[in-house]
Order: structure tokens, then C-alpha cells, then sequence
């Protein structure tokens, strides 16, 4: 099994500021990354920004400027907000860099030489916002107004000279696609979404347009631009310098292996997105997951909506660790949820403050005045013990199977499962009363420290910063943090001397 692995977030418009939604697919894809590495693999992680289109024309425009000057500046809020997220992101992705122009490029003149590409008119309706065709039975009449059904965005009727790609033809292949591979799409019930959309029927799909210019040129023909979809989705290979089929990027990292999605953009990646690439004789990615999304009310967050929650400000308020944990722990992954700030600071209070804040403070207090304030000596383990210590070798080949499948519910269950034994291990074997057994006492306190640094490394990819000012206690640190050592009892050296803990998290104070 190839130890590389590559995994994506969507590269994001940067027609206005990043808000929660594009904090949530960071912060997942990132906790995805920090897992992988610490299970050993070699990760490339990529973000960045889709900065073409008539989307970002338009929005230059309303503020009457050069669409590039406009991308420059927002596209470095979200390379800003990669930082403020802690992101591990390996690059940065825009799409108006030449790199991605020439890889760009390349992939139509593929597609054009294999004859997948011929010159027609496209007359059809067209949304925008969402930088999308839809055909009649997808939009809908609200109030006059013409509407996409599934986004609810206007649409508006283009009639025009357009290239298209025979996507009717990848319609069976598609199908065996997703048959011979059948985690391509994750969850099921989006997989299932795409498989009858697909089998109702493709049509030729639109790849170029001509009545505006803020795009990629299609090589043979300068009056067109590249379909924006066709131009952003061809990140995921520019970055790997696509093609330069020889270049190490690409052979050690393409086939990407997780596509980070939320559920809005699935079409374009489990249907346009293989199609092209098999098209073009370049292997599909491995898996497209499509996640949902960030609620507030019952709308989805957007832009175009206006209901935006700033993560920026959340963060100042309450930190960057809670909110990761918060957005991990509390929205059900893979399906909508919906956040407040109320449940941030239960969150805050119960699970980290409380949890395992309260768990490492009491811990390492206690070790302080009763051990030296290091790794005591330890007798031989009771049934106790081997109890709670044993659950992570026990589960470590479920742990690995969440990290594979995405599973971030039961990943982030087994660590609040664990907490809350870690606490009641402490609680029920009294170590203050058995100061007379010192071996006992110290045998407590050595369990109580590797369930520390068990439940830390685990906590690691969700809480990062928070979780090496634990380690560090135990002088781990993150180039040494090993997956695999969550598996251990015996770890810990006697005699390590600890080092200290600052509050890791401060309760909300409810002043009403
Ligand atoms: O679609 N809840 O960019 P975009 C959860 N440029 N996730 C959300 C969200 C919400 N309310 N709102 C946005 C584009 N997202 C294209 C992508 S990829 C080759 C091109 C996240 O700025 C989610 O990941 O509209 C969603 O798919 C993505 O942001 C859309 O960002
Ligand atoms: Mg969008």
C-alpha cells in the first residue's frame, strides 16, 4: 500500500470573504491531513482559490475593479484564514497562476485532440452564482423570478457559440466507474444521488463561453474562455505540476485520495470530474466526499444569502482549538448542521474545559506534589488498569478504519468515550487515599498519564495546538507523535521528568 497520500479542500471564490462553511471543509481536510501523518503517511494538502469566471467578473465589476487586482485581495483573506485555522496546507493553489493556465490548457488540447471536444451553440439557462447550467427540469418559478431548485439562485437564458464535451458518451463508463470502485463516492446516500442522476441521462456538457473574457483562453480558438468548472477542478492536477507527468509531485501524489467536498459541488466532481480525466486517459481521484452543510436557521450559510457567521470573530472570542473541536465534534459529518454559539460554550465548558482540561490539570497536580513531577515507577497493572488502558488497542483497528472511511463521528465519539473513562478511572481509584501504598498510588498516576498521552495524540489532528502543549509535557513532539503509540501501555519512561501545563481552555462564564 502506497504510503503518500494526497487530499484536497474545493478551491473557494474569492468573489467576497471566507465565512464558517469554508472554515468547516478547511478544518476538516486538515484534521484528515494531521491524521495521516501522524499514521505515517506522506501528505500533500492543497487549498486555494477559483478565481476565473463570470462569478468573479461580475463581482470586480460591482466594485469596479481589474478582476485580477480583486482576486489578489480577497484571495489572501482565505490564505489568511488558512493560518488563522492552522492549517498544514503543503500550497496554496490560485487559479490565475500560469502554472495552472498551462495545465489547464493542456487538459483541453487532450480532450480536443481525442475528439471530445466540438464547436456547437449552447442555448440553456444558467446560474451565475453557482457557475452552473441547468436544464429546464431543474429550475423553478418563484415570484417571476427563475430560480435553480437545487441551490435556489437565479438563473439567467444564454444563447451562445459554445464547445462541447461529450459527456453522453461517458455515461455507461461512468457507471461501471463508480461500480468498480464503489467508495468513490462518499456517503452513500450522495453516492446513490449521483448514480440516478447519471443514469437519467447525460447530456453534452458546455465547457466553453464567449460572451465575456475572464478566463482561461481555449487554445485553438482565443473568442472563448474555458469553462470555469473545467478550469478550477484542473487545480488538483496543476498543483501536482500537471504535465510533467515525470515531476515527483505528480507520480507520488496523483491519483488524489480524498477530494474534500461539500455536498453542493458533487456534481462536478463525481460526474464532470471523472469524465474528464477518462477522457483524457488520466485516472479519476480515488474518493469525492461530499460533506453538508453549515446551517444557520434551516438555510445553508452563503454569501449569496447573507447569513454568515465570520469564523474570524468566533475565533477572537473564543479561540481557534474550540472552534475545530467545536465544528469536528458537534455538526454530524456528512450531514447538515447547524451551529451556535450557545452550543460552542457548552462545548467549551463540558468537553474541553471540563473533560480533558480539568483531566490533565488534576493529573499533573497530583503527580506535582505526591510523584516528583515525573513518570512514577509502577507495580504491575490491575484488571483496573489493563481496563482502561487496553480500549485504545482493543478499537486501534476501528480507529484506523474511521481515518479510512471518513468517519470522523465515531472517531470523535471514541475520544469523548474516553475521556469521560479517563475521569472516572481517576475518580474511582482515589489515588489521594492510597498515599501508605506508594506502588499502587504511583501505578494510578503512571495509568492516569499514558491515558493522557493516548487521548492527546488522538486529540491531535482536531485540536492541534492544544493538544502539543500536552505532549509537550511528556517532551513528544509533533514530529514524533506516531499513531501507532496510542496502542502502547508501557510508553511512558519511568523517571521522564514532566513539564509543565498552562490552563488549556478557560471556562464561559454565564453572567445572566
Ligand atoms: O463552489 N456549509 O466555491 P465556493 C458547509 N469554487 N460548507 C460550505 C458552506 C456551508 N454553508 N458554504 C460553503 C465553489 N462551503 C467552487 C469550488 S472546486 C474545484 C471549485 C464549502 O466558494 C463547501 O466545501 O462556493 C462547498 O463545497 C465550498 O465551500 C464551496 O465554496
Ligand atoms: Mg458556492
Amino acid at each position: 500500500m502506497s504510503k503518500n497520500y494526497y487530499i484536497t479542500t474545493p478551491i473557494y471564490y474569492p468573489s467576497a470573504k471566507p465565512h464558517m462553511g469554508h472554515a468547516y471543509s478547511s478544518i476538516i481536510a486538515d484534521f484528515f491531513a494531521r491524521l495521516k501523518r501522524i499514521q505515517g503517511f506522506k501528505v500533500y494538502f492543497l487549498t486555494g482559490t477559483d478565481e476565473h469566471g463570470q462569478k468573479i467578473q461580475r463581482a470586480a465589476e460591482q466594485k469596479k475593479m481589474d478582476p485580477l487586482l480583486f482576486c489578489d485581495e480577497i484571495s489572501k483573506t482565505f490564505r489568511d484564514l488558512s493560518q488563522t485555522l492552522n492549517l498544514s496546507n503543503n500550497d496554496f493553489i490560485r487559479t490565475t497562476e500560469t502554472r495552472h493556465a498551462k495545465s489547464v490548457q493542456n487538459l483541453w488540447n487532450i480532450l480536443e485532440k481525442k475528439g471530445e471536444i466540438y464547436l456547437s451553440k449552447y442555448s440553456g439557462w444558467y446560474s451565475v452564482s453557482d457557475e452552473a447550467f441547468y436544464s429546464e427540469s431543474e429550475i423553478e418559478d418563484v415570484d417571476g423570478v427563475k430560480k435553480s431548485i437545487s441551490s435556489g439562485s437565479n438563473v439567467e437564458w444564454v444563447e451562445e457559440e459554445s464547445y462541447f464535451f461529450r459527456l453522453s458518451k461517458w455515461q455507461d463508463k461512468l457507471i461501471d466507474f463508480y461500480t468498480k470502485n464503489p467508495n468513490f463516492i462518499l456517503p452513500e446516500t450522495r453516492k446513490n444521488e449521483v448514480i440516478s442522476f447519471v443514469k437519467s441521462g447525460l447530456k453534452d456538457l458546455s465547457v466553453s463561453r464567449k460572451s465575456f473574457n475572464w478566463g482561461i483562453k481555449v487554445p485553438s480558438n482565443k473568442e472563448h474562455v474555458i469553462y470555469v468548472w473545467l478550469d478550477a477542478l484542473t487545480n488538483y492536477l496543476s498543483a501536482l505540476n500537471y504535465p510533467n507527468e515525470s515531476d515527483n509531485l505528480y507520480k507520488s501524489f496523483w491519483p488524489a485520495d480524498l477530494h474534500l467536498i461539500g455536498k453542493d459541488i458533487l456534481r462536478f466532481h463525481a460526474i464532470y470530474w471523472p469524465a474528464f480525466l477518462l477522457a483524457a486517459d488520466i485516472r479519476p481521484p480515488k474518493r469525492v466526499f461530499g460533506h453538508g452543510w453549515i446551517l444557520s436557521g434551516d438555510e445553508k450559510m452563503s454569501k449569496s444569502k447573507g447569513n454568515i457567521l465570520d469564523p474570524l470573530e468566533i475565533i477572537d472570542n473564543y479561540g481557534l482549538d474550540p472552534l475545530r473541536y467545536y465544528l469536528i465534534k458537534e455538526v454530524s459529518f456528512g450531514n447538515d448542521g447547524n451551529i451556535s454559539q450557545e452550543k460552542l460554550e457548552l462545548c467549551i465548558n463540558s468537553d474541553l474545559a471540563n473533560n480533558y482540561g480539568n483531566l490533565c490539570q488534576r493529573v499533573l497536580a497530583f503527580c506535582e506534589k505526591n510523584a516528583n513531577f515525573e513518570v512514577p515507577d509502577k507495580d504491575n497493572f490491575t484488571n483496573d488498569d489493563n481496563f482502561v488502558l487496553d480500549k485504545y488497542c482493543e478499537s486501534y483497528n476501528d480507529l484506523i478504519e474511521y481515518s479510512n472511511n471518513q468517519d470522523v463521528n465515531s472517531y470523535i465519539n471514541f475520544i469523548v468515550e474516553q475521556l469521560f473513562t479517563a475521569n472516572k478511572y481517576f475518580n474511582d481509584q482515589e489515588p489521594w487515599k492510597k498515599k501508605k501504598d506508594k506502588f499502587r498510588m504511583n501505578t494510578i498516576i503512571y495509568v492516569a498519564l499514558e491515558l493522557i498521552r493516548k487521548v492527546s495524540i488522538m486529540l491531535y489532528p482536531i485540536i492541534p495546538t492544544s493538544s502539543l502543549k500536552v505532549l509537550d509535557v511528556f517532551s513528544i513532539n509533533e514530529d514524533k507523535i506516531n499513531f501507532e503509540t496510542v496502542k502502547e501501555n508501557n510508553y511512558l519512561k519511568n523517571g521522564l521528568k514532566l513539564n509543565k501545563l498552562d490552563i488549556l481552555f478557560k471556562k464561559i462564564e454565564k453572567n445572566d
